[in-house]
């Protein structure tokens, strides 16, 4: 949420940050900022609305600098208009700030700092950071980093922040705590900060990931030093940046969603490569290696998680139950945190994250690890906040994710689920040779099926032609298939703007069955299995009050035919790899229905990437 780029070095400072911003706009899109040194004096550019608002805007204007700090917003804290755009300044205009996060005690600086004579201009809680930066330089008579270092210690909250002064021409400084930021350590002896590595892997790829109330100074004459906020030096962990620049392009598709969607016949192979081999059967998690025994002999898992997250860990908790027979309870984050959760020293706490940042996922399992559980993640970011506060983890190797509605990292995140099941049933033999042996067969299938899904995108396509106007829409699935129906639902609301809700097929006749009309598309995840009667059955409950059915079948499948408006078949897999499967065509349907809404799939109004505020 909010997105933060800046740069000191030889290069002009505004192409780097521009289009820094771009690749960062998907935490992001309600106003762009940039702040420039330039000549001496600091150029601010603001405006509401996209990175493309603010580049229109700048154009003619005086862009030239070496120094520049940039700021794509999520507002939290005042509207989303030009004023409360960030960079903020100082009133002397001599200081620039942007944040990503929020400063909980905003409120009581604010009011200290207004009966000094401070004037505010915004709304927002950052400004406070930036007057009270000026303010403890003016009176304690500090530099630029001892006046950051001090005006952190009175804050409260989450913050990313990079401070630019014109009187430190040749510095940036730059602090983090619960929100992230990323050192780029160019070639040149120029510097790139960001909040993540993405407007940096074009540069370079030596970076720093900065921990919990850090304090990075990057100075053109002496380099970059780490201190923390009580002002212990720190040695910079230089890491190599793994990440490739194409992952970040559409590489030719008209949406970055559509790109992710079909990419993951190679997301979930490389999810599972050199884990799975089928051939040999064996089936490990590297990461979790040294955890396994501690998890098989643990009484419950518990699998915190949001959004798209929350429910791959639901069918994780399907997989693991069924297949290994050991307790998993599945929390929302934000509710685990606050609600005073009994945890055990024996626990495992898992963290399910695509971004690894998610601020109520990671106060989760900060409640936890205070608690003494075992805290487990499976992150797709790599060196992402969550991945590196866990005692051990699962990357589910995905690649970047830039759609905000999350794609292929659910899809990952189920394999990394399944992997980690089947490896335990394994061990704990309970399951038998021959079925461990058929799944991972099974599993290493799954790419080629999901391709074959793909291809049926003209079909499905024809679906959504015939739903896009629909104000309303049903999910049903039993079983895993259940989550697969929740997902379906939170895909279709989140980017076409259509009130839609998952259930349990058995519970839509307890109340959703009063909302079923010949206007309600109903969808519904009806493929082989242990349900499937049942299923049939709940499609003939909505069937007799004129609902339109569109469902998810096995192939060859014609009882449901019968039944239904649509089917869209998906090939024959083992039951508990169902999801992995059904979710595709789901995709596919949300994808093409806000497109025909001509809504903007790639950036859903009021929503952002990666939520680092609670
Ligand atoms: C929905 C979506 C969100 C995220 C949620 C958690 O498409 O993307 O619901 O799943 O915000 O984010 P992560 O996985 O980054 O913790």
């Amino acid at each position: 949420m909010c997105g933060i780029v800046a740069y000191i070095g030889k290069k002009e400072a505004y192409p780097i940050l521009i289009k820094g911003l771009k690749r960062l706009e998907y935490r992001g899109y309600d106003s762009a900022g940039i702040a420039l040194l330039s000549g001496g004096n600091v150029n601010l550019y603001k405006k509401q609305g996209k990175v493309a608002n603010l580049e229109e805007f700048a154009t003619g204007k005086d862009i030239s600098g070496h120094s520049g700090i940039g700021h794509t917003r999520w507002a939290t804290h005042g509207l989303p208009n030009d004023i409360n755009s960030h960079p903020h300044t100082s009133m002397d205009g001599k200081i620039a700030l942007i944040h990503n996060g929020i400063i909980e005690n905003y409120d009581s600086i604010k009011e200290e700092l207004i009966s000094r004579g401070y004037i505010f201009k915004s709304e927002t809680d950052t400004e406070v950071l930036v007057h009270l930066i000026d303010d403890i330089q003016k009176h304690e008579k500090v530099d630029l980093v001892e006046a950051v270092r001090l005006a952190l210690q009175s804050v409260i909250g989450a913050y990313a922040i990079v401070v630019l002064s014109k009187e430190f021409p040749n510095q940036l400084v730059a602090a983090r705590k619960s929100s992230p930021l990323v050192v780029g350590i160019g070639a040149e002896g120029d510097f790139y900060l960001a909040s993540d590595a993405t407007p940096i892997i074009e540069y370079t790829k030596q970076v720093v990931y900065l921990d919990d109330e850090e304090i990075a100074v990057v100075d053109l004459k002496e380099g970059l030093k780490i201190i923390n906020i009580k002002n212990q030096v720190k040695a910079p962990y230089i890491q190599e940046l793994e990440m490739h620049l194409e992952a970040l392009e559409k590489g030719g598709y008209e949406h970055f969603m559509l790109k992710e969607i079909h990419e993951q016949p190679r997301s979930i192979k490389d999810c599972f490569r050199g884990r799975l081999n089928a051939e040999k059967g064996w089936v490990s998690l590297g990461g979790l290696k040294d955890y396994q025994q501690k998890i098989m002999n643990s009484k419950r898992l518990v699998m915190v998680a949001c959004g798209t997250s929350w429910h791959a860990c639901q069918v994780g908790e399907y997989l693991i139950e069924d297949l290994a027979r050991i307790n998993v309870e599945v929390e929302y984050a934000s509710e685990f945190r606050y609600r005073n959760p009994i945890i055990n020293e024996d626990d495992i706490v898992i963290a399910v994250s695509q971004s690894g940042e998610t601020a109520d996922t990671m106060a989760a399992l900060e409640l936890a690890k205070s608690k003494g559980a075992t805290i487990l993640g499976i992150c797709n970011v790599v060196g992402s906040s969550i991945s590196r506060i866990t005692d051990a983890g699962s990357y589910t190797h995905a690649g970047p994710e830039i759609g905000v509605a999350s794609t292929k990292a659910f899809t990952a995140q189920v394999t990394v689920l399944t992997l980690m099941a089947l490896s335990l049933a394994n061990r704990k033999g309970t399951l038998s040779s021959s079925k461990f042996h058929t799944m991972l067969s099974e599993l290493e299938a799954i790419p080629d099926k999901v391709q074959r899904i793909l291809d049926k995108n003209d079909l499905i396509e024809e679906i959504a032609k015939v739903y896009k106007d629909a104000s309303n829409a049903l999910y049903l699935g039993r079983g895993s298939s259940f989550p697969v129906a929740l997902e379906g639902a939170l895909k279709l609301k989140e980017i076409s703007y259509i009130h839609a809700e998952g259930y349990p097929a058995a519970e839509m006749k307890h109340g959703p069955i009063a909302l079923i009309d010949e206007e309600m598309p109903v969808f519904v995840i009806a493929t082989k299995g242990t349900s499937y009667e049942k299923v049939v059955s709940n499609i003939q409950e909505v069937k007799a009050r004129k609902g339109k059915i569109i469902a998810i079948v096995t192939e060859g499948d014609v009882q449901v035919r019968d039944l239904a408006d649509h089917v869209i078949e998906i090939p024959d897999t083992d039951e508990h790899l169902v999801p992995l499967l059904a979710t595709i065509p789901l995709q596919l349907l949300s994808y093409h229905i806000s497109v025909m809404r001509g809504c903007n799939v790639d950036q859903p109004r009021n929503l952002a990437k990666s939520v680092t505020v609670e």
